[in-house]
């Protein structure tokens, strides 16, 4: 592990040079490949530990040497950090450290300089305790306006003693927090379905509404994009707040219509606030766009919130959560092209984000095994060969089909999980509420290596770094692997440019064939196939092999796990 104070300088990093800014806008963001940025980890400038906004404007021209369209920020606001800034005290600042306001500015220009667009996260489904508003409403009292913009109840039982309901966090233990009134006496309950630290607001409120209204103003104002919209399906509860216990693992199976749906989840009143939000971007001119974090199933109503005056993307969990074969992608990337397709949205498709076990890991994992919520000390641990070799196979497929893509910030590195943590070092809120058994995300958060033989690999000037990074992490060092043939970064750095040359990542697929090993389509003239079986698999005779995800049999067949472009 490394990590800890000292260290010397960075070295300078050498641009490749920028690109012009797209000249014909129709809908930029229906085939964008959009780069995640978890801020903490991208690149430190202060040195002290924790990326910041002035870290990511120097190194933005790795995006651009990459070849991506847009960079998603995670949170940056001010914040208590209880959930990695996912707990937000000002929706209108920066934490100072993230910077200052007008780092942000900086960041914002320099990228579009360099042709890239910009969205940020918006966190509406909660704020921290820290905000105004509910430091407000504690002293404000049961009844109070204050307290109308959050979610208070009084418990149940005769002492109203027991929360109001059943729900869990979403991190574990309850999803209520009681509070103390005025006269220091157990009062009211306020629920979290995250933290406690994460009040979750009263979506019926019209001054909540308003409220968001003017911050998402206030940032486009700033020249953002974009937004990518937190727990999008959580706004809005069952009025009732009727108890709940989920009948299955949410996600953890294919979902139907007829399946129950969680009072806290996916109501249908959500929608309304994105119609509205919807006008909001619309005031503005150059394709603003929003994207729906929302885990929910099936397909279909993942798209429903793409619709033509909702936000204009959701994020494709259940493409993430596809099993590695053949049948089963198949399966996922027709149910929703055809979903999106029948609400007139592009699809998206991500293999990695800061929530989830990197792909290059998730992959090596036993096809049956059940997904882990983290990986830690003594846990089972993936193949990271086999992992990796299927990460790279499954970015190539990704990277052809219609529509838009995100990357999270490292997946071009070839990245794995860091998944020997010790356990006293996680911030992942889960790791604690969960009584010590989730592990949680932060194996996915770990600063990402720049400089195999820098200090913290190049993510700041000095060794220190917020979680410790692997002593493996230098072979994956960004300054080993750029201009090496085959590295991931190369192939990466090759399929985007060839993704925007070759037109891929639009039009229509075109399958070739039966899915039970190989899956095969074409999208223009360019033929995709990737291998899931245990036999090597013939291109069609005459066909040129312009990428492919690692090498390929002395006889041109593609080996097992992989994926080839050809023509
Ligand atoms: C989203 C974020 C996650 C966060 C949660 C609560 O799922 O991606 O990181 O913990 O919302 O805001």
């Amino acid at each position: 592990m490394r990590g800890g104070p000292g260290g010397r300088r960075l070295s300078t990093y050498a641009p490749t040079g920028a690109r012009p800014v797209d000249t014909q806008p129709n809908e930029w963001w229906r085939r964008a490949v959009i780069y995640q940025i978890y801020p903490r980890s991208f690149a430190d400038a202060n040195g002290d530990g924790v990326g910041d906004l002035p870290g990511i404007t120097t190194r933005l021209d790795h995006l651009v040497d990459l070849g991506v369209d847009a960079l998603w920020l995670s949170p940056f606001y001010p914040s208590p950090q209880a959930d990695a800034g996912y707990d937000v005290a000002d929706y209108r600042g920066v934490d100072p450290l993230f910077g200052r306001l007008e780092d942000i500015d900086k960041l914002i220009s320099a990228a579009k300089e360099r042709g890239l667009r910009v969205i940020v996260d918006l966190v509406p489904n909660h704020t921290s305790s820290e905000h105004p508003w509910f430091r407000a409403a504690l002293p404000a009292g049961p009844g109070s306006p204050e307290r109308n913009r959050y979610v208070f109840r009084a418990g149940k039982g005769p002492a109203g003693n027991d929360p109001p309901n059943d729900w869990e966090s979403n991190f574990g233990g309850p999803a209520w927090t009681r509070v103390a009134e005025r006269d220091g006496r157990p009062g009211q309950w306020y629920l979290h379905l995250f933290d406690t630290g994460q009040p979750d607001l009263n979506w019926d409120n019209p001054e909540v509404r308003e409220e968001f209204r003017a911050i998402l103003r206030f940032w486009l104002d700033r020249g953002v994009d974009g937004f990518r919209v937190d727990v999008a399906h959580g706004l809005v509860k069952q009025a009732d707040l009727a108890d709940w216990r989920p009948p299955v693992e949410p996600l953890s199976g294919p979902g139907t219509e007829a399946a129950p749906r969680p009072p806290m989840w996916d109501q249908d009143g959500v929608h309304e606030i994105y119609r509205d939000w919807h006008r909001v971007l619309a005031e503005y001119p150059g394709e603003r766009m929003m994207v729906a974090e929302a885990w929910v199933e099936p397909v279909e109503r993942m798209a429903a919130y793409a619709r033509p005056d909702e936000m204009q993307q959701a994020f494709n969990f259940e493409y993430l959560l596809a099993a590695w074969t053949a049948p089963a992608q198949y399966a996922v990337i027709t149910r929703s092209l055809e979903a999106t397709g029948a609400v007139g949205a592009p699809t998206t498709w991500v293999l990695s984000n800061h929530d989830v076990i990197r792909h290059a890991s998730r992959l090596g994992l036993p096809l049956d095994a059940p997904r882990p919520r983290g990986i830690g000390p003594g846990d089972p641990k993936p193949d990271p060969v086999l992992g990796l070799r299927r990460a790279r196979a499954a970015t190539l497929l990704m990277l052809a089909l219609p529509g838009s893509a995100y990357l999270y910030q490292g997946e071009e590195l070839g990245l794995p999980e860091a998944m020997d943590i010790p356990d006293e070092y996680r911030q992942d809120p889960t790791w604690e509420r969960s009584g010590h058994t989730v592990r949680g995300r932060d194996g996915c958060r770990v600063p990402i290596p720049w400089e195999a033989d820098a200090p913290s690999y190049g993510f700041g000037p000095t060794d220190a770094s917020w979680l410790p990074q692997p002593e493996s992490w230098a072979e994956y060092a960004l300054d080993r692997q750029r201009g090496v043939p085959g590295s991931t970064y190369e192939m990466y750095r090759s399929a985007l440019r060839l993704r925007r040359s070759l037109g891929l990542g639009q039009g229509t697929l075109a399958w070739q064939e039966a899915p039970d090993e190989v899956l095969t389509f074409r999208l223009g003239d360019v033929l995709v196939l990737t291998n899931f079986g245990a036999e090597p698999a013939a291109l069609p005779a005459g066909t040129r092999v312009l990428l492919a995800s690692g090498p390929l049999e002395a006889d041109g067949r593609v080996p097992t796990d992989v994926t080839v472009w050809a023509r």
